[in-house]
């Protein structure tokens, strides 16, 4: 198989995880634009209950912790990433406030309306941008916030190369203007949209996940689908140098509107 056909798909999870487990975090992003995301919210000194959602070890989640006063409940599906997340809470002394949980994105343990602030960085798309837009908004308390990034088109047209990949990733991939109106039709007030730098994805993920990939490859020294994983990460980053004016992970930031 060549390359640039082999899809993130065509790997178990579990080395997903194994590659991801060490880095201080599963996806682009970084403190600044979290803490740039927080900035948009009324009140903040009131948010007392938050959920964060795909929070894999927690790099985030310590930040928000760390710039509001809430209880932060983290969920995940795979317990080593959880395990570690717990521990980071207890490293940054927030264990009274910070508690991750083993659970499904799309079948959450939680009552309705039990949440002022919905937080997911770089894994809506998981379960679909639309899906846990409205399947989330339950869990929220009328005037609740969700924030969540996710992989947007910057521009209506793209070359061929990149539109594939990225359709093969995340089927719903489209631009930010629809995934705006998206937002609004399940039931938010859309609050604030912007992009994250390529700092996020460069230095804060590709280049620590370039070092996680070499000591995959010489663990299992010789294993076929350890190569492939690592080519198929390795052409990801490649196409993101190559085309990354054409997309990119966007913040969005909406408040939950009062049905009449
Ligand atoms: C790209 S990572 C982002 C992790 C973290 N939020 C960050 O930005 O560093 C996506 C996360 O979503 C988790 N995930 C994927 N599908 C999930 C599901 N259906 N339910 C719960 N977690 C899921 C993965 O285990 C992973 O930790």
């Amino acid at each position: 198989m060549e390359n640039e056909q082999i899809s993130i798909h065509d790997f178990d999870v579990s080395l997903i995880c194994e590659l991801h487990i060490g880095l201080e975090r599963q996806g682009p992003g970084s403190p600044e634009m979290t803490i740039k995301a927080l900035s948009f919210l009324d009140n903040l000194d009131k948010i007392s209950r938050v959920a964060d959602l795909g929070c894999g070890t927690g790099g985030q989640t310590m930040i928000l912790a760390q710039n509001i006063n809430g209880n932060i409940t983290g969920v995940d599906f795979f317990p080593d990433f959880i395990n570690i997340f717990n521990d980071n809470a207890k490293k940054f002394n927030l264990q009274d406030r910070v508690n991750g949980i083993v659970g499904l994105m799309e079948n959450l343990p939680f009552q309705k309306e039990e949440f002022d602030l919905i937080w997911s960085e770089g894994a809506i798309a998981n379960i679909g941008f639309e899906k846990a837009l409205n399947y989330w908004k339950d869990f929220l308390k009328t005037d609740g916030y969700i924030a969540v990034t996710y992989e947007s088109w910057f521009t209506d047209k793209r070359p061929a190369e990149i539109e594939k990949f990225w359709v093969d990733a995340v089927p719903e991939i489209n631009t930010i203007g629809h995934n705006i109106s998206i937002m609004q039709k399940a039931g938010y007030h859309f609050v604030a949209a912007f992009t994250l730098p390529e700092k996020c994805w460069t230095d804060n993920y590709f280049i620590p996940r370039e070092a996680a990939q070499k000591a995959l490859l010489k663990k299992y020294p010789g294993n076929k689908t350890v190569e492939a994983f690592v080519a198929c990460m390795q052409h990801e980053a490649k196409l993101y140098s190559k085309y990354k004016q054409y997309y990119g992970y966007v913040f969005y930031i909406g408040k939950k509107i009062k049905m009449v």
